[in-house]
């Protein structure tokens, strides 16, 4: 096998040293630079697989770097270093589309599982994971974990398909992952290079979503000041994602059918007719074949989508997948919140094992979340998953079910968190529905889980 190159930029010299020898080690061949502006120039030179950048350098900093290696060629990962207590900045750096942080001070191990996972993910070998691949890292393309054979199975069929250019229909209960799914086919199609651009047609009032998708000249209706260009345009030779089509109104439905059968879209106010190129892929958590009995959704839409069907099964019918779902998330919450990892009691596993999880993955999610920051780093126990027996499960606001009597000496604070917390519990982790029980809003209740999770890492 042929060796891969790594570029590691820091403006310290023990520093360059310590990653050359560690990367070396593991088999990497590496060339360092002091300065961004050098790394820069190297890179166009030479093929690097990977790039690793400390953030804070005297001139060019990471964050220019990082914008640079990503103009230069957009697939290549970057890995930034970021310094103890700047965790912002990391933040920063993947939203700009760093494929991975490592905080310093950090061992040879962690350094060489996520340098082979960024490779990995790379070449596209990653999504199909176990919780062991996924140790120590967190990346910005969320990563498909799954042992399930039956998932397994799809997503190496969706491998082959995603090279066709055909309609996919993704159905599945919510949170069972056909966004991530959806990303999935688009990384494994010709079309990864170009945008994957998403519409919720539930989120966008009707008369809205027409332009949002097709465009707009200027003038074609009040408001219209500029020519805006929609969705399909945008997507022009990737992937449109129509997220929730059940909610599409049934004569843009007429429209959208149209466009996908001519490979051209009409701007609202446009005299012709614009050629595009998209791949379009649907997600529904409706059952679509009753929407189309009761006449809200067309059967010729639906046939013309659906060329391949693809179903998520809920979780509750991949169990196997709890288990290290669970461990994934722990890793990723302990490592968000910098909170040591805790472990998993026994008790609180088996319960975790016999929920039925109508939220799906989304709320194992939010489960793992909220468990790590109560639990502060200890083992997790039954109590810090808020999960209660199916039978006693019901959808009243928490605070009608609150025993103030389990209550005696706590502070007005801890009821406040109490109640946010059981809250979203019932309303299986939807801060929106959270917010609107509690008659907040949805920016108190993010405020207040930020500020329970700087306490808990506080202490
Ligand atoms: N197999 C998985 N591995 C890791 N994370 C997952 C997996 N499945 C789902 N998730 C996570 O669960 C959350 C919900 O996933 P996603 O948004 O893809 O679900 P969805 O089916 O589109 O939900 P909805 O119907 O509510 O839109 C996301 O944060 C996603 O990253
Ligand atoms: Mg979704």
């Amino acid at each position: 096998m042929k060796t891969k190159k790594i570029l590691v930029v820091d403006d310290e010299p023990s520093m360059r040293i310590a990653l050359s020898e560690s990367l070396e080690s593991c088999g990497y061949q590496v060339e360092t630079s002091e300065s961004g502006t050098d790394a820069l120039a190297k890179f166009e030179e030479g093929k690097f697989e990977v790039v690793i950048t400390d953030m804070r350098m005297p001139g060019m900093g990471g964050m220019e770097v990082l914008r640079g290696i990503k103009e230069i060629s957009s697939k290549t990962p970057v890995v930034v270093i970021t310094a103890y207590g700047t965790v912002n900045t990391a933040v920063e750096a993947m939203k700009e589309g760093a494929a991975d942080f490592i905080m310093k001070p950090f061992s040879v191990d962690h350094l060489e599982s996520l340098v082979k996972k960024v490779v990995a993910e790379k070449n596209g070998k990653d999504e199909v994971g176990s919780e062991h691949d996924s140790k120590g890292c967190l990346s910005k393309e969320k990563t498909i974990i799954t042992r399930d054979e039956a998932m397994l199975a799809l997503l190496e069929l969706l491998k082959g398909v995603s090279k066709s250019n055909s309609s996919i229909l993704i159905q599945g209960e919510s949170g069972t992952g056909k966004e991530l799914v959806a990303r999935y086919i688009h990384r494994h199609s010709d079309r990864a290079n170009m945008s994957f651009v998403g519409v919720n047609c539930a989120a966008i009032p009707g008369n809205l979503l027409e332009s949002e998708m097709f465009g707009h000249e200027k003038g074609a209706f009040t408001g219209a000041s500029r020519r805006r260009l929609g969705k399909f345009e945008t997507a022009a030779g990737g992937t449109l994602l129509l997220d929730e089509i059940s909610e599409m109104d049934i004569q843009l439905q007429a429209k959208l059918l149209r466009v996908i059968q001519e490979s051209e879209v009409d701007r609202l106010g446009g005299v012709a007719p614009v050629p595009v190129d998209v791949r379009i892929i649907a997600t529904t958590n409706a059952d679509l074949k009753k929407y189309i009995e009761e006449k809200k959704f067309r059967d010729d839409l639906y046939y013309r989508l659906n060329v391949i069907p693809v179903r998520i099964p809920p979780l509750r019918e991949r169990k196997g997948d709890i288990v290290c779902l669970c461990e994934y998330f722990l890793e990723k919450y302990s490592l968000l919140s910098r909170i040591a990892r805790p472990g998993l009691s026994k008790e609180a596993a088996e319960m975790l094992g016999n929920h039925r999880w109508p939220g799906n993955v989304r709320e194992l999610e939010n489960v793992m979340e909220r468990a790590v920051l109560l639990s502060g780093g200890g083992t997790i126990q039954p109590e810090h998953l808020y999960l209660e027996n199916e039978s006693e499960r019901n959808r009243q606001p928490a605070g009608a079910a609150f025993e103030l009597a389990a209550l005696k000496n706590v502070t007005l604070k801890e009821v406040e968190k109490r109640l946010i917390l059981e809250t979203l519990k019932k309303a299986e982790g939807n801060r929106t529905r959270t917010a609107e029980i509690l008659d907040v809003s949805v920016r108190t209740i993010r405020n207040k889980l930020n500020e329970y999770k700087q306490r808990a890492e506080a202490s």
